[in-house]
């Protein structure tokens, strides 16, 4: 089948009915109604976001309402008068309710008890250019005037596809567990490149770094100077200029991983452009512990997972917690002879895991490698340190001690880890009484989390 005609088809099951379309625009008017008579005049009230854009894909958004405050404000005052707000207008004898959300900034999702489609109320000031920005997310009406006049009918349609095609491979999104590509930067990769087909060609052939100036769709050498200060400036080799403000990369929260599976998927696209290459992987996570354990089995290896349940906060700041914790313990596993084979993370319902695939050893001995014996008394220290060594050797200058090992399995050095602080678990991570599971012993909810992050990690179609 051609993309052409796969196209049309992906359009038929994700572009929004007219249904859809009606019943949001009289819910974002009903709310914005309602917003009117709990608003100050001077505070505009605008929709923006997809649905003000005609980017949206069938079922998978949200209606973003903006209350612009005068820039004059101060924006803390202007943070607290917005929640204020948008907490107001909600009607819980109507089953609606409530959760302030924390992006860049402060927002309410409004959530309207009948599974349908949400509202995020987010305030913010009101800028004529970014010059003026006193917020994270003032540029968004800019955002909303530079799509709807930059981007026609064929090209929203094809912002669609490509925002379809990347959360089906779990690439959308700009949040924390997945660092992939936004709404915005979706629209723009298509103003860019032209069409979903000018996307997939251009990722198809990616090499880093690039940097593209998004407002004239222009190039940039990444050796010239100015490639050169703007990989400087952003720390990234990774650069979408936003055309309505030249000092904001868009793709800045984008990883290297998302932009190289882009560029595998749309290989994969190239070669054989079918239904089964848009919509990704399908995967059950029911018996998953049975999964889990045939894996286990079959790689002759041992899997270790911790679990904890997690601060009601934010599930980015739960999400970079858990990464930093990750990569600790991996560090420190390898450093004792015991390094990860993979290591993945989940985090879901308050609860969250870590995880290790390690080989089967035991460490016998280790050798310590010590100071020059030129040190000065930099030597009796050492060895005074290593009393229960088996032996000392000189290496050249150098004393090096063949010693007991600290831990002589992966399995001491994880049951040990409340107790020692070789590495500490980060303030929002709360581990149990019983936190650290070993193959057969992961419960089946832990290793659903597990099961899942496996089977999201992992790339297929190569
Ligand atoms: P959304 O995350 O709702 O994205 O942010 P979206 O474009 O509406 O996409 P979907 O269809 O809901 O998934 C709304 C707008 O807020 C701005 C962007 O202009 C975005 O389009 N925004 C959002 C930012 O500028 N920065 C952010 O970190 C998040
Ligand atoms: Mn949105």
């Amino acid at each position: 089948m051609g993309l052409e005609s796969l196209k049309a088809r992906i359009l038929r099951s994700i572009k929004p009915t007219d249904e859809e379309i009606r019943f949001a625009t009289y819910r974002a008017n009903e709310i914005i109604a309602r917003l009117k008579a709990a608003t100050p005049r001077n505070v505009e009230i605008v929709t923006a976001g997809s649905v003000a854009r005609g980017t949206q894909v069938r079922g998978s958004y949200d209606i973003d309402i903006f209350l612009l405050f005068p820039r004059s404000q101060d924006e803390r005052r202007m943070e607290a008068e917005g929640l204020a707000i948008a907490k107001k207008i909600v009607n819980k004898r109507r089953g609606e309710s409530f959760a302030i959300k924390y992006a860049e900034h402060p927002y309410v999702k409004v959530s309207f008890g009948d599974d349908k489609i949400s509202a995020d109320i987010v305030p913010a000031f009101k800028i004529k250019d970014a010059t003026e920005i006193g917020s994270a997310v003032d540029r968004t009406p800019l955002h909303n005037e530079f799509v709807n006049k930059n981007l026609n009918g064929r090209q929203k349609d094809d912002v669609r596809i490509l925002k379809a095609f990347l959360k089906n491979h779990e690439v959308y999104g700009a949040e924390a567990k997945v660092r992939g590509f936004s709404g915005y930067l979706c629209e723009l990769l298509i103003f860019n490149y032209g069409s979903f087909e000018g996307v997939i060609n251009a990722f198809s052939k990616m090499r880093l770094p690039l940097i593209v100036n998004v407002g004239n769709k222009l190039c940039i050498d990444p050796k010239s100077a100015e490639g050169v200060a703007l990989e400087k400036q952003f720390k990234s080799d990774f650069v979408f200029l936003d055309p309505t403000d030249i000092n904001r990369n868009v793709a800045a929260s984008v990883s290297q991983r998302s932009i190289a599976k882009l560029a595998l998927l749309s290989k994969s696209m190239l070669k054989k452009a079918d239904m089964k290459t848009f919509s990704g992987p399908k995967y059950s996570t029911t018996m998953s512990r049975d999964r889990i354990l045939a894996l286990q089995k079959a790689m002759n290896i041992d899997i270790y997972l911790l679990a904890f349940k997690s601060d009601d906060i934010a599930d980015d700041i739960v999400w970079e917690q858990l990464v930093k914790f990750r990569n600790r313990l991996g560090d420190l596993l390898a450093k004792n002879g015991f390094s990860p084979l993979q290591s993945f993370q989940n985090a879901g319902n308050g609860t969250c895991i870590v995880a290790f695939l390690i080989n089967k050893s035991e460490t016998g001995s280790v050798l310590l490698r010590g100071p020059s014996v030129f040190m000065g008394d930099a030597v009796n220290a050492f060895s005074g340190a290593h009393k229960a060594s088996f032996a000392l050797f000189l290496e050249n200058d150098r004393v090096v001690s063949l010693d007991k090992p600290r831990y002589s399995n992966a399995h001491e050095l994880l049951s040990g880890l409340k107790r020692n602080n070789n590495v500490t678990i980060p303030s929002h991570l709360k581990p149990a009484s019983s936190f650290l599971f070993v193959n057969s012993e992961i419960p089946e909810s832990y290793a659903k989390l597990l099961y899942e992050a496996f089977e999201s990690a992992r790339i297929r179609n190569l």
